[in-house]
Order: structure tokens, then C-alpha cells, then sequence
């Protein structure tokens, strides 16, 4: 009987050690003097409540430190701690020092390939985790990480808020990887090679139903499941810039009611339709920026964005066609940029008629708080309607350095957009020789020289002719008289003196015409 007990004692304590430890006998940094190697700081706020700063970023330690320092005190009740490892050499991120601090932890760049499981049993109350820019992978994600201390039954949550595992080596979660996270809010897993969301992704994602900022940006993703959004019903802001969807995800307008910030820029959407955007009654920020192959934004698109604040639709090389009346309805809109796209011309106030007659400042404007509105970097047709447009959207635009220009007509050219008035523009039919004037070609391509040349050489050419006449009517006169030899060489000379000369301002006259040609392709 005895030695059964000992037996399975001895077999227990073999599982114990082999499982729960795999990492014991790896040391922590040396906690002594820790104050001099890193840097510690202690405040206090109005109400007593204390915040530790740990700063050990780039010390080459392979390891984190055991306990906290002693200066931080014993009892860290009602504390904050603020510990940040960054830069350091740990390739294994060891169970951390044990606080009941409200933690926010870090290790960014770090190196990190492993996680002593589970990681944060002794920091329930950890709130922040950044461990950006490290290498752990799918396999080393596990559920028990993020398991807090165990109860009689179950493991307990830990209060886990914002977890950020951007640029590491993830393909996919684990289905149950946030089980012991309930609180999760804010979550980053941009730059990681996932490529799909799988089944266990996506049951990962929706298991945390708090989620309120998703950063899936950079993902190498080609479609984001409906499933998603029926879950993440208190999502604000959603990140899937720089991914390969090619239209807008279906049934997003199920976070309709709590997406505030959408970010699609970077990806290889052509169009959008009616139903792209419809239900997003709540969002305030769309960035539709750097699309290669975006071409056009119709009529209604944007229509239901009623609460749109800020509308980002720069770096679209292909853009060629942006309705504004599609933003009309966006009457908060305060941040507008059309900037660096392949727009020649935008138009709004297409009902007006006579427009060289309209005063243009005695309308209202379209969007009351418009704040900026860029437009830099489009090769802009500069003709009335656009200027008048411009003037009745209202606002400048902020960036000075590289303000906007006309490219087309070429008289206008190069011309700093906000100097140029559309009462200038839409006149210009008055003022247009002022206008030529400015860089008008050389003197003898401007067609009324190119005239003036032509009629001299019709002269030329024509007296050229009836002396030619002339002459050789007294010629005939001359010969019939049989007056000689004498008047033959005389003959001779005079025409071909006068043929040589009108012979050489034709040759002129043409080089001239090639020459205006020319300037005219
Ligand atoms: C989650 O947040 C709620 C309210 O914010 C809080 O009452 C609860 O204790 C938190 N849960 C955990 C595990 O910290
Ligand atoms: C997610 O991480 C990336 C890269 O580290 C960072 O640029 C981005 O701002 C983060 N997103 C959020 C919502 O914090
Ligand atoms: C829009 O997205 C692009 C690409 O991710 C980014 O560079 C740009 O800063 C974003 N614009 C805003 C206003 O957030
Ligand atoms: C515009 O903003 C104001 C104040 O923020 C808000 O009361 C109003 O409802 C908004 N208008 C629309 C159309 O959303
Ligand atoms: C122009 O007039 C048409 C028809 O009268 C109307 O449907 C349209 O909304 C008007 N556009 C603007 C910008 O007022
Ligand atoms: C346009 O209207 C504004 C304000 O009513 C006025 O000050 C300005 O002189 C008008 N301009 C022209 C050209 O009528
Ligand atoms: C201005 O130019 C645009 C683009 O070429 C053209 O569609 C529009 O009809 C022009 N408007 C006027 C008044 O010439
Ligand atoms: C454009 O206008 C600004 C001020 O309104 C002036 O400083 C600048 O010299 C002008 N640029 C040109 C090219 O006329």
C-alpha cells in the first residue's frame, strides 16, 4: 500500500516537473542594481495612485527579470507599472515577475520565438501587451499563454485589453486562443503573413465579441467572412489596408451601427458599387488611398454616409472620375483629399447655366465645416467649371509645398490653381490675347506673321511673273525686229536673276509652314 502511494507521488511529481516546466531552469537577469542598468521612474497623480516606469530597452539581455525592482515597492495594489524590454536579445519570454500592478508590458523587436506557458499566470492584471516585431508563430500561440491563475474549477481570465502581435510569423490562431481574454478590445495582427482567415482564425476573432479595434492590415488576405461581422457587433475601427480584397467585404453593413473608422486603402479594388458602403451610418473615416486600380467613383456611391468626416482618396493612380455629388449628403464633412490621382476635372453646381455671370461667393457651400480639401498632384483641366467648383467647395487646401496645378490648356499650364479666380478663367474668352501673350511661341510662328509672309511672297512671286511676261513679250517683239544677239544675254540675266530670288522665298515660305507645324503638334 505504502509504496503505491510513493509510487504515483513520484509519477505525479514526474508530470508536474515535465509539463508545467519545461522552462525552469532557465534563469532570469540579475534583479540587483537593476535601477543602474535600466531605467526606473515613480510618480504619483492627485489621488495617490502610483505608476512605475521599467525601462530596459537595448541592454542585450537574453532575459527578463524575476522579481520587480525593490524600489517599486511591495505592495502594488492600486499601482501602475509600465515595463518595456524592447530591443533586447530574449528569445524565450519567460512566465513575468509577479504584481497585482495594472501592467503594461512590452517587448518590441525583442527576437522572440517562445512564450514560457502560461506567460502571464503572475500578472492577472496586465492590461497592455505589445510584442510587436518578434518571431512567434501559430504553433507557439496557444490558449494556455494568456491562462490566468487556477480556481478550484477553471482557470481564471486575465484582464487582458490590448494585445498587439503585429510583424510576427502568424498563418492562423488557434480557435481558443483568446478564451482566457474576455476583456479584449483592441487587437493587432497586422503584418503577418495569414493569407486566409481560416476556420480557426475566424473562430478566434469571433470568440472576442468586445472587439472594438481589429488591425488586420497587411495580411496578405483576400476576403474577410461574413461570420466576422455577425460577431464583432461593437467593432469601431476595422484596418484591412495593404491586402488583396478586391471589392468591399460583403454584409459589413452588420457593424454598421459601431463602425466608426474603415480602412481600405492599398488594395486592389476597381470599383465600388451602391451596396459598398450602404449601413455605415456610423462612420466617420474612410480611407480609400494608394488603390492601383481603382478607376472611378460613380453617382451613389457614398450616398448613406451620412456622418462621414474624413474622406481619404489620394495616391489612386487610375482614378480618372470622382462624382462629388456622391458626398453631397455628407454635410459634416470636414477632411476631404482627392490628392495625387488622375482626376482632370471635377464638377458640382451643374444646374447653374450662365456660369461667367454667377457669383459664386453669394452661394452656400456645399459641405459648411470642410476644413481641408486637397487636390494637389491630379492633372487638373482648368476650364470655368472647375474653377467654379473649386471656389464653391470653399476650403484651401493645407499642403503649401506642393499646391495644386493646371496641366491642360497649355496656356495655363503649370499655373498655381488657388491664384487663379474663376472670374479669370470663365472671362477668358476677353482676356485671351493677355493671356497668349504671357508665353506666346517666337515671333515667326504667331499667325499673323505666318500671313504677313505668305502675302509678301504672293507679291513677290506675282510681279516676278508679269515681269517674266514682260520680258519675254519684248523678247518676241525684239526677235520679230531682228534686233540681234545683245537683248538674248540681257534676257537671260534678268530672269535668271529674278528666278533665283523668287526661288529662295519660297523655300523660305516653306520652312516657315513646317515650321508652324510643328509648333502646332
Ligand atoms: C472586464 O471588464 C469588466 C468591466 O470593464 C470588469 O468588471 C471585469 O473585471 C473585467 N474582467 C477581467 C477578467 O478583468
Ligand atoms: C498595428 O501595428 C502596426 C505595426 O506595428 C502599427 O503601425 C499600427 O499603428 C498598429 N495599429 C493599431 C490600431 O494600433
Ligand atoms: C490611409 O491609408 C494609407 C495606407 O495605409 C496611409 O498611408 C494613410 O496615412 C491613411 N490615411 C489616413 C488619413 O489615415
Ligand atoms: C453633424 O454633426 C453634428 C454635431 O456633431 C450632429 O449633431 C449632426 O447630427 C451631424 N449631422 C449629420 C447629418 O450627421
Ligand atoms: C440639378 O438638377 C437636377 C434636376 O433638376 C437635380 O436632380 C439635381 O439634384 C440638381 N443637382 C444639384 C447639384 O443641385
Ligand atoms: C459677389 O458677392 C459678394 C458678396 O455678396 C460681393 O462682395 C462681391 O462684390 C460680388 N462679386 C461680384 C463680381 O459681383
Ligand atoms: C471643362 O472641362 C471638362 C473636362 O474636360 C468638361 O467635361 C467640361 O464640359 C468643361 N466645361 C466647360 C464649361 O467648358
Ligand atoms: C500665388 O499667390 C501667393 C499668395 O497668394 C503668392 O505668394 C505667390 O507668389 C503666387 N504665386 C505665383 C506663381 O504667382
Amino acid at each position: 500500500m505504502d509504496y503505491k502511494f510513493v509510487l504515483l507521488l513520484v509519477y505525479f511529481g514526474a508530470v508536474l516537473v515535465l509539463s508545467s516546466a519545461q522552462h525552469e531552469n532557465i534563469p532570469y537577469e540579475d534583479v540587483k542594481d537593476i535601477c543602474e542598468k535600466c531605467v526606473c521612474l515613480t510618480a504619483h497623480d492627485s489621488d495617490k495612485r502610483y505608476h512605475h516606469l521599467l525601462s530596459c530597452t537595448s541592454n542585450r539581455f537574453k532575459h527578463i527579470l524575476a522579481r520587480w525592482p525593490t524600489e517599486f515597492g511591495k505592495n502594488h495594489d492600486n499601482v501602475d507599472i509600465v515595463a518595456t524590454f524592447s530591443y533586447n536579445e530574449i528569445e524565450l519570454l519567460q512566465q513575468l515577475p509577479a504584481t497585482d500592478a495594472q501592467l503594461t508590458f512590452s517587448c518590441r523587436h525583442c527576437g522572440i520565438k517562445d512564450l514560457q506557458e502560461p506567460t502571464f499566470i503572475d500578472v492577472p492584471n496586465i492590461r497592455r501587451l505589445d510584442l510587436s516585431w518578434n518571431e512567434i508563430t501559430s504553433e507557439v500561440l496557444t490558449p494556455g499563454v494568456f491562462r490566468g491563475p487556477f480556481q478550484v474549477t477553471h482557470y481564471e481570465p486575465i484582464e487582458l485589453v490590448d494585445l498587439d502581435l503585429s510583424h510576427n510569423k502568424l498563418h492562423q490562431l488557434d480557435k481558443k486562443v483568446f478564451e482566457h481574454t474576455p476583456n479584449l478590445t483592441k487587437l493587432n495582427l497586422s503584418y503577418n503573413d495569414l493569407k486566409v482567415l481560416n476556420e480557426p482564425t475566424v473562430l478566434a476573432l469571433t470568440s472576442v465579441t468586445g472587439l472594438q479595434e481589429l488591425d488586420l492590415s497587411h495580411t496578405a488576405i483576400k476576403s474577410v467572412s461574413m461570420s466576422i461581422f455577425k460577431s464583432l457587433v461593437s467593432l469601431r475601427i476595422l484596418n484591412l489596408a495593404g491586402n488583396e480584397l478586391t471589392s468591399v467585404p460583403d454584409k459589413l453593413q452588420l457593424i454598421g451601427r459601431s463602425l466608426i473608422s474603415l480602412n481600405l486603402a492599398q488594395n486592389p479594388i476597381e470599383r465600388f458599387t451602391e451596396e459598398s458602403f450602404t449601413g455605415l451610418t456610423s462612420l466617420q473615416n474612410l480611407n480609400i488611398s494608394y488603390m492601383p486600380v481603382l478607376k472611378t467613383i460613380g453617382k451613389d456611391i457614398f450616398t448613406r454616409l451620412e456622418n462621414l468626416r474624413r474622406l481619404d482618396c489620394a495616391y489612386n493612380p487610375k482614378l480618372t472620375e470622382f462624382d462629388m455629388e456622391s458626398i453631397l449628403h455628407s454635410s459634416n464633412l470636414t477632411d476631404l483629399d482627392i490628392s495625387h490621382c488622375a482626376l482632370t476635372t471635377i464638377s458640382l453646381l451643374v444646374n447653374v447655366t450662365d456660369k461667367s455671370k454667377t457669383n459664386i461667393s453669394t452661394l452656400a457651400r456645399p459641405w459648411a465645416h470642410l476644413h481641408t480639401f486637397e487636390i494637389s498632384g491630379n492633372p487638373w483641366y482648368c476650364n470655368c467649371s472647375l474653377m467654379q467648383t473649386l471656389e464653391y467647395i470653399g476650403a484651401q487646401q493645407s499642403n503649401e509645398e506642393t499646391p495644386a496645378r493646371c496641366d491642360t490648356p497649355y496656356f495655363l499650364a503649370g499655373n498655381i490653381i488657388p491664384n487663379l479666380s474663376s472670374k479669370e478663367i470663365c472671362n477668358l474668352k476677353i482676356s485671351k490675347k493677355i493671356v497668349i501673350e504671357e508665353d506666346e511661341p517666337p515671333k515667326f510662328l504667331r499667325k499673323r506673321y505666318i500671313i504677313l509672309t505668305l502675302i509678301t511672297a504672293a507679291v513677290v512671286v506675282s510681279i516676278g511673273v508679269m515681269l517674266g511676261f514682260v520680258i519675254a513679250g519684248i523678247r518676241r517683239r525684239l526677235k520679230r525686229n531682228d534686233f540681234g544677239i545683245e537683248p538674248i544675254r540681257y534676257t537671260s540675266v534678268r530672269s535668271s536673276n529674278l528666278s533665283a530670288f523668287s526661288n529662295g522665298n519660297t523655300n523660305s515660305i516653306v520652312v516657315k509652314e513646317n515650321g508652324a507645324a510643328n509648333a502646332n503638334v
